[in-house]
């Protein structure tokens, strides 16, 4: 049996004709860049979101440094961002000029640590950006609680959490302006790049608009200096397809991670995800961790198991980062993640014979 990591066409060759008709009636239109299937996605993602405002941009990072330019954050300000977390979180800081200031995560949900938030906030601190990583949401009563004593705002990167809740309340509400990634492989994936910030301020969302779009509220009338960041028309047309998708296929990764979780458990050094009491958790990623993760990696491919590792690297000890003088041992967590996980095969469509293949093939391996 081959298992690849991923498997779109689950999502995708289901719905085919669905997104056929999208392209098509887009096609039709004529209108290819903000038009009403951008405005349309946008209502539908604001609502899934549980905020008053949605913009669609071009990609994921792009919506992070929208958020920040939006806060009008740049050189001289620092951010709080996690250690451990996909390297967009730091460069959509860093290439405004502001100081991305890494906070470990907590060992059990790899998640920011909002116990370690307060030693890092100084006069310069103007943001923290809590990324819901792998499908969990954050501790966001807490840190919502940090940021309003210290009068910082609050962007989610809800790119790996889309439908995730915190208590009753979903990923991507908490936040002053919020940033979430449609990449193809996210929980709701567009057919190419696309991204969103979800906000209940008005006022700031406005700005976005005007800065997604080279800084124009008017055609050549430039009133800010923005970028051409826009989600496609056609992307959106897709989106709109997939979105009433999301929950049911959130479901189906819960289910899946689920078979993992029974049958892994107790198998070797293993060390399985575990769901926090006040979260959901949307399994955007199934990780597990082991101290022979390159090993066991190399037996998976060999028996025809695709499988990541999300993150080989942490950002601080990325040569991007050079220039911010980290050395190993700085963010030992962060650094000991890296050594030692490794990410599952785990999407919609994925067969539960495939995952006891997995984790057969898995046992077969420690024993
Ligand atoms: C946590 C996180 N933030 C931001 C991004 C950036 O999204 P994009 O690839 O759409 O730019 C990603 C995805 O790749 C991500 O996983």
């Amino acid at each position: 049996m081959k298992v690849p990591y991923l498997d779109l066409n689950h999502q995708n060759l289901p719905i085919k004709n669905e997104l056929i008709n999208a392209a098509r009636s887009v096609i039709d239109s004529s209108w290819y860049i903000l038009g009403s299937k951008v405005e349309q996605f946008e209502k539908e993602y604001a609502e899934f979101s549980k905020v008053k405002y949605c913009k669609g941009v071009a990609n994921g990072l792009d919506a992070i440094i929208l958020a920040l330019k939006s806060l009008n954050i740049g050189p001289g300000d620092e951010v709080i961002v996690p250690s451990n977390t996909y390297i967009a979180t730091w460069l959509a800081v860093s290439s405004l000029g502001a100081q991305p200031i890494p906070v470990e995560p907590r060992i059990g949900t790899y998640n920011i640590n909002p116990d370690l938030i307060e030693a890092k906030i100084n006069t310069r601190t103007k943001a923290i950006i809590p990324v819901h990583l792998y499908g969990q949401c954050c501790e966001m009563e807490a840190i919502m609680n940090i940021a309003n004593r210290f009068n910082l705002a609050v962007i989610e990167d809800n790119a790996q959490s889309q439908g995730a809740m915190y208590k009753q309340e979903v990923t991507g509400s908490f936040g002053k302006i919020n940033a979430t990634s449609f990449y193809p492989g996210k929980n709701i994936g567009a057919l190419g790049d696309g991204g969103a910030l979800t906000s209940n301020d008005e006022a700031l969302m406005h700005q976005v608009g005007v800065l997604r779009n080279y800084g124009s509220e008017r055609k050549y009338f430039n009133e800010v200096q923005g970028v051409n960041s826009r989600l496609d028309e056609i992307q959106a047309a897709f989106l709109s397809v997939k979105l009433p998708l999301v929950n049911r296929w959130n479901m189906e990764r819960v289910a899946l991670a689920k078979r993992y979780q029974d049958k892994l458990r107790g198998v070797g050094d293993l060390i399985l995800p575990t769901v926090a009491q006040y979260a959901t958790h949307v399994y955007h990623i199934y990780m597990i961790r082991t101290a022979r993760r390159d090993n066991l990696q190399e037996y998976l491919r060999m028996h025809e198991i695709g499988t990541l590792i999300h993150y080989p690297v942490p950002p601080h000890m990325q040569k991007a980062y050079q220039s911010l003088n980290f050395k190993a041992g700085d963010f030992p967590i962060a650094e000991i993640i890296a050594k030692t996980c490794l990410s599952l095969p785990l999407y919609p469509g994925l067969k539960e014979a495939e995952v006891d293949f997995v984790c057969d093939t898995i046992k077969k391996f420690f024993s």
